[in-house]
């Protein structure tokens, strides 16, 4: 197996704005039947088509990111940039990865180019009802309990190496300030290892009395990303 301890062999380019599904959404978060859901938020979105699957569902969400300040040619421009990064990152680093789910890397691009279709149709709507709001971690501008679940797909804990502890930590209860319950996926950073912050964070958010577990999910990409943080407010 190739050492990967210099050099890493999956690096991008700062966080990179890559999207995902509602489909590979639900598999990350254990989510059975949607409709149960209550409002949720989906924190650090980028061109994840969740909002707009949820919204054509009827489904209540609100999707966040400091990436909506700008239209959405912006942010599919910003999408391409990244794609040379991720294919190389993808082949460089294959054995890293579980194919069983997506098969191969034009699998991967090819879902990644649906979900930035999907959320550009609906973002400039979505944006005029409320429903794809500019906002940065670890500041929210939404009140107290305004959400049931709120979602960190790919943020939290991969990019542990460019957002430090305290952000972690301060990002975790600010998003038990605006939801009852806090579910975050993937818990591995990027070179594929399990983030330092998550038992620190833990600890910081049970010494508040929160709830802190770790839940088995149906889903495995990253080898060995096969578990999502919980957290319930107390
Ligand atoms: C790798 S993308 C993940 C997108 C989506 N959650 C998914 O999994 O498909 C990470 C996103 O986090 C956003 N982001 C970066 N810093 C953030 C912050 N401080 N607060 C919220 N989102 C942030 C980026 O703009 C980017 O869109």
């Amino acid at each position: 197996m190739p050492d990967t301890r210099d050099k890493p062999a999956f690096d991008l380019p700062g966080i990179v704005p890559w999207g995902r599904r509602f489909s590979e959404y639900a598999a990350f978060f254990g989510i059975g039947d949607p409709r149960e859901l209550g409002p949720v938020l989906d924190i650090g979105a980028g061109p994840s088509s969740f909002a707009a699957e949820a919204h054509a569902l009827h489904l209540p969400v609100v999707a966040a990111d400091p990436l909506y300040g700008l239209p959405a040619e912006d942010i599919t421009h910003r999408f391409e940039e990244t794609v040379g990064a991720m294919r190389a990152g993808l082949r460089r680093a294959a054995y890293r990865f579980n194919w069983a789910h997506y098969g191969s890397e034009e699998n991967v691009l090819r879902l990644r180019r649906e979900a930035l279709a999907l959320f550009a149709a609906d973002y400039e709507t979505g944006k005029r009802d409320g429903r794809y709001v500019e906002a940065a971690l670890p500041v929210l501008p939404f009140p107290d309990g305004a959400f049931s679940l709120a979602l960190v797909s790919h943020l939290l804990f991969l990019y542990g190496d460019r957002l430090d502890f305290r952000f972690h930590v301060a990002s975790l209860k600010e998003l038990l300030r605006v939801a009852e319950e806090v579910r975050v996926f993937p818990l591995l950073n990027l070179d594929g290892l399990p983030s330092s912050h998550l038992p620190g964070a833990m600890k910081a958010l049970r010494a508040e009395g929160h709830e802190a577990e770790l839940v088995e999910v149906p889903f495995e990409f990253q080898r060995g990303a096969t578990r999502m943080l919980r957290l319930r407010r107390r």
